[in-house]
């Protein structure tokens, strides 16, 4: 699709939207693991419900979306909290992210596998990847339609194979088809995973199982 096409499809999109944007699961569960301070980017935001969520946890924040509404949306939410988020109109396979420009990348249902690499280059040592969207393994009919706009089974591990995961989950078609969480797989990931946490709680230490 051309570019163009793709921007107007989601312009209209967004205009129909109510509400700011919401956070995806594998941010909004796993959002103990950012680091204290830094600089985040929300990759194809959309109404940038990522993007709020890092800018309230004290994150600089870029938001980058090819939708010129959803971007406006986004800024005007932004200003409306104080939050220090800078959101752009920008296509991001023409202009993707230089590298080591994060500490926090999240990418929520927007797959380009060619930016891998750039994804991986973009962060910064320690950086954490936030990526969640969906499989071809599913219950549900939402999501895209084409399957090359979704996971294969195991792809999202293989597409980040530099990061060291941290938390990744993918239940496919297994179990009891009634429970658990479909339709989508999520990975937390980190770049050269030397401890790039704050500082311990008191009487706490880094290998406690280490005998002197
Ligand atoms: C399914 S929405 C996801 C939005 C948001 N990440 C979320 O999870 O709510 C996909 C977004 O990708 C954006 N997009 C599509 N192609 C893009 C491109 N080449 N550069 C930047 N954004 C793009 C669309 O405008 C749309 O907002």
């Amino acid at each position: 699709m051309e570019q163009p096409e793709t921007r107007r499809k989601w312009d209209d999109r967004w205009r129909e939207h109510q509400g700011p944007g919401q956070p995806a699961r594998v941010l909004a569960e796993n959002a103990h693991l950012l680091p204290a301070s830094g600089e985040a980017l929300d990759l194809a935001c959309g109404l940038g419900g990522n993007a709020l969520l890092l800018a309230r946890r004290g994150l600089r924040v870029r938001a980058w979306d090819l939708s010129g509404v959803a971007v406006e949306r986004l800024r005007a939410q932004a200003r409306a909290e104080g939050l220090p988020l800078e959101a752009e109109e920008r296509d991001v396979c023409a202009r993707p992210p230089p590298p080591g420009a994060f500490d926090v990348i999240v990418v929520a249902h927007f797959l380009e596998r060619h930016l891998a690499p750039a994804l991986v280059a973009a962060l910064r040592p320690g950086g954490l990847l936030y990526f969640e969207t969906y499989t071809q393994e599913a219950l549900s009919p939402s999501g895209p339609g084409r399957p090359e706009w979704r996971l294969a089974p195991g792809e999202l591990l293989e597409l980040f194979r530099p990061l060291r995961p941290v938390v990744y989950r993918e239940e496919g078609l297994m179990g009891d088809l009634r429970e658990g969480w479909r339709d989508k797989a999520l990975l937390v990931a980190v770049k050269d995973p030397a401890r790039r946490g704050g500082p311990l709680p008191e009487g706490w230490r880094e290998e406690p199982w280490r005998r002197a």
